[in-house]
Formats: C-alpha cells, sequence, structure tokens
C-alpha cells in the first residue's frame, strides 16, 4: 500500500509522461517514442490507483482489466487502417461512457460536489452517444441525412437539456440525474445524425475533445489530479484538431453543425476528353523529371501502395537523379495524418515529406505531379468555381506543374461526389488502374 501522497506524485509523474507522449507524437521519428510513454504513464497511473484505492471486488478488477487489454491488443492489432476512424469514433464514446458512468456512481453514492460531477456527466453522455452514431455513419451501416427540422429539433432538445439540468442543480435528486443524462444522451445523437460524410472527422475531433472535458469535470468533482490532466490534454487536442481541419476544409463549426451541405454537381462529362497515358509514357516522363512531386491519396491507402511508390521514388533518385518530393493534404485519405502514417510505414524519408502551404509553391517548378490515389484534394473546383460543394477547400495546386499524371481506375469522382475539371486539362494525363500495380509496372519500366 501506498499512502495518499504518494499516490498525488505518481498521478503527476504519469501526466509528465502524457505530456511527453504528445510532444513525442508530433514527429514521426518520436512517434513510436510518443506512445511508449504513453503507455508508459497509463499503466503507472492504474497501478497506483489500484495500489491506493481500496476494492471489494479484486478478482473483478483483475478480470475487467485483463480482458478489456486483451480484446484492445486484438482490435488495435486487426482493424485495417481504411477503418481507424471507426474505431477512434468508439474509442471516444467509451472514454465518455466512463466519465459518465463514474460520475453516476459519485451522484449514487450521494457525494459531494453533485453539480461538478453532473458537467462531467453531460459531457460525458454527449460524447457517448454522438460517437456511436458517428460509428454507425462512418461504418456505413447508416446514412442518416440532415431533415428539414434537424436544427430546430436540436434547440428544443437542447433546451430540454438545460432545464433538467437546472431542475438537478436545484433539486439535487436521482430522478433528475436520469433525466438530465437521458436528454445528454439523445442531444449527443440528434447534433451528430445531421453531420455531412466529409464533416464527420471534424466531428470526431468535437467529440473526442467533449470525452476529455468530460473526463476534467469528472476529475474535478473527485479531485483527481490524473483525470483533469490528462482530460485538459485530450480536450485541448481534439479542439485543436477540429480547428486545424475546419481551416483546412475552409469551413466553420457553425457550418457543420447546423447547415446543409452544398449538393454536388452533376455536370456531364461524356463530351469531355481525358487524354490518357501508357506505363511507357509515364516512365519517360518522370526518368526525365528534374523534379517530381508525388501527390497520394486515398486510393494509395486502399491499394496499399506506399511500399511500391518508396521503391519508385529511391529509382528515380539514385539511377535518373530525380529530384522527389511528396505532398501531402491535411485531410487526405480518411483520417487525420492517414498519408504520413502510411509514408512512415514504408520508410519513406520524412523530411522530403511536405505539407500544403510548405509544397504549394514548388508546383510550378515540378516537371511532373504523380497524383496517385487522390482526387478531391487536387480538385481545382475549389479555386474556380463557387458552385461547386468544395469552392473554398485549399487544395495542392497539381495543375501548376507542367504534366500531371493521375493514377487512378477511373473518371470517377472522389469523397465529395465532385467531377474534377482537372482530369480534362491540357497538362493532365490519366493513367488508368490500381494504384499499386501501376506503380509497380512503372518501376519494372524504369
Ligand atoms: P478522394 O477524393 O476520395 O479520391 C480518392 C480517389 O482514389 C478516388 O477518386 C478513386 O478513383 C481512387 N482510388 C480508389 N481506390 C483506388 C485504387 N485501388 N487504385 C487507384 N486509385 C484508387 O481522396 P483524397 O483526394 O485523398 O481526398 C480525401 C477526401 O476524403 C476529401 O474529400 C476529404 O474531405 C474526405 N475525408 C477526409 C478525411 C480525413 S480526416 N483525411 C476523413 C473523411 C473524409 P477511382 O475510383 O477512379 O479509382
Amino acid at each position: 500500500m501506498i499512502a495518499f501522497e504518494g499516490l498525488f506524485l505518481i498521478y503527476l509523474t504519469s501526466a509528465v509522461f502524457f505530456i511527453l507522449s504528445i510532444k513525442g507524437l508530433s514527429s514521426p521519428t518520436s512517434a513510436q517514442k510518443g506512445n511508449f510513454l504513453g503507455i508508459a504513464g497509463m499503466i503507472l497511473a492504474i497501478l497506483a490507483t489500484l495500489l491506493v484505492i481500496p476494492s471489494r471486488n479484486d478478482a473483478g478488477i483483475l478480470f475487467a482489466l485483463i480482458s478489456a487489454a486483451v480484446l484492445g491488443i486484438f482490435w488495435a492489432k486487426s482493424v485495417k487502417m481504411t477503418a481507424l476512424p471507426q474505431m477512434i469514433a468508439l474509442l471516444n464514446g467509451v472514454g465518455g461512457l466512463s466519465s459518465l458512468l463514474v460520475g453516476m456512481a459519485q451522484i449514487l453514492r450521494h457525494q459531494e460536489h453533485l453539480f461538478d460531477t453532473s458537467i462531467g456527466i453531460v459531457i460525458g453522455a454527449i460524447a457517448f452517444s454522438g460517437s456511436i452514431i458517428a460509428f454507425f455513419k462512418l461504418n456505413g451501416m447508416y446514412r442518416f441525412k440532415r431533415f428539414q427540422y434537424a436544427n430546430f429539433l436540436n434547440i428544443i432538445v437542447l433546451g430540454v437539456l438545460i432545464f433538467c439540468w437546472v431542475q438537478f442543480a436545484s433539486y439535487n435528486t436521482i430522478s433528475w440525474a436520469y433525466f438530465l443524462i437521458l436528454t445528454a444522451l439523445i442531444f449527443g445523437g440528434t447534433i451528430t445524425m445531421p453531420v455531412g460524410g466529409a464533416d464527420m472527422p471534424i466531428m470526431i475531433s468535437v467529440l473526442n475533445a467533449c470525452s476529455g472535458f468530460a473526463a476534467v469535470g469528472i476529475g474535478f468533482a473527485m479531485s483527481n489530479i490524473v483525470l483533469i490532466i490528462t482530460g485538459a490534454l485530450v480536450g485541448a487536442s481534439g479542439t485543436i484538431l477540429a480547428a486545424v481541419m475546419t481551416k483546412a476544409m475552409n469551413k466553420s463549426l457553425f457550418q457543420i453543425l447546423f447547415l446543409k451541405d452544398l449538393q454536388t454537381q452533376n455536370t456531364d462529362m461524356e463530351d469531355k476528353i481525358a487524354r490518357t497515358a501508357s506505363i511507357k509514357d509515364a516512365a519517360f516522363l518522370l526518368e526525365n523529371a528534374n523534379k517530381v512531386i508525388v501527390v497520394p491519396g486515398f486510393g494509395m491507402a486502399s491499394s496499399k501502395a506506399q511500399y511500391a511508390l518508396k521503391n519508385m521514388t529511391f529509382l528515380l533518385e539514385n539511377k535518373y537523379h530525380v529530384n522527389v518530393k511528396f505532398a501531402i493534404h491535411p485531410v487526405a485519405g480518411r483520417m487525420p495524418g492517414h498519408m504520413n502514417v502510411l509514408l512512415a510505414e514504408a520508410k519513406v524519408d520524412y523530411t522530403k515529406v511536405f505539407a500544403l502551404d510548405e509544397i504549394n509553391p514548388d508546383f510550378e517548378t515540378a516537371d511532373v505531379a504523380y497524383v496517385i490515389g487522390a482526387n478531391d484534394i487536387t480538385n481545382s473546383a475549389a479555386q474556380s468555381d463557387p458552385s461547386s460543394p468544395l469552392y473554398g477547400m485549399p487544395i495542392l495546386e497539381v495543375f501548376k506543374a507542367k504534366t500531371v499524371i493521375f493514377v487512378k481506375r477511373s473518371l470517377n469522382a472522389g469523397y465529395a461526389g465532385v467531377e474534377n475539371p482537372l482530369f480534362f486539362a491540357d497538362n493532365t494525363l490519366m493513367l488508368y488502374g490500381d494504384a499499386k500495380k501501376v506503380t509497380e509496372e512503372i518501376i519494372a519500366e524504369l
């Protein structure tokens, strides 16, 4: 057994581990170390809690811990890269649910700080039900659309929630606590349901921030320093990520939560002709270029082309002395950092990987933009067509390169369902096929 002062110090140490972990996760070189620091901080916090807090059911706690750890490891190892956003949504939901349950346990034991506890409970309940809806939407199991009276419904539910909260604060009774939880759960669902598919990653970051702030609320109610610090870290990082992504998509949170998405265009593509290239043409253009910028997108992830891409760039650099750079759009793929993770997995030199603002001025001097499985993030209508649903979203300006090679299987639209006028531009060549297969064929040709 350790004393409570000891517990405070251990909690403080694990909080330092969490802060160092976030710092580590901010760069591909230190990300793995950052992950291990986070794991160490969490193990420390759990062990300290087990040693200090008296339990009436050691066997039950041990069983819960081991089975949850096994489940977590199995789940994380088996999840597909493309299904990570759903997994993150569920994990956020579980975070919110635990704050809700811990807060409820506090209330049922009639401890002090009932109002403080209710803050954690309400935010936790919103994070929980919102994340469950987000999971279903991302998994393609439900396609809720923004219905006509969605905003009206949200205002009504929010009004009822505030009413229940005031009642709970005034009377502190269990029945008002149940009403409060129920309305918070309903509000989490109704506010998430109408959010458009392309905006779900932002909504997940918002829900992630909510699960963190819920833990802060419960941490204050229980005077638990590790909950307050970790909750604040999660809340702040979720908020910052949501802000970065809304900026990348040129939207506001208000727009995402309350306004209808613009309808996707349905322009007729039939009378337009896209020029095509063969493997030989592409290899010729690439080996004779001085500067090539590779633009990966969701198709690279789904065909697992990152290893072939790494080999192709190795050949171009070492055999043909081409200067190769990688351009990453903040919303490329289907989750934040999707492309960075995959390129790091294939051991692409991270000093050659550039963010949108850094790389855009480079396209003008690039001989080839090799766009592999990307579409929306290059769509020039985002700059030129005010009627486009993508209008205003910053894009990778591949159209400025001397030649643009699009590697994809067809002229089909990307995630946003919007036609890309760039496919028909004079300096564009379409290279149809699976991203990995095409890149391997180019390697063979090189
Ligand atoms: P997309 O616009 O979705 O385009 C991907 C393209 O890859 C598709 O047009 C598809 O064309 C092609 N493709 C699919 N499988 C392929 C394969 N095996 N081989 C070759 N090509 C393949 O992707 P993007 O440019 O990366 O843009 C991301 C989009 O997703 C944005 O609209 C963004 O808002 C949205 N989004 C992003 C996130 C985050 S946080 N990153 C989360 C959710 C949604 P074909 O069918 O013709 O091959």
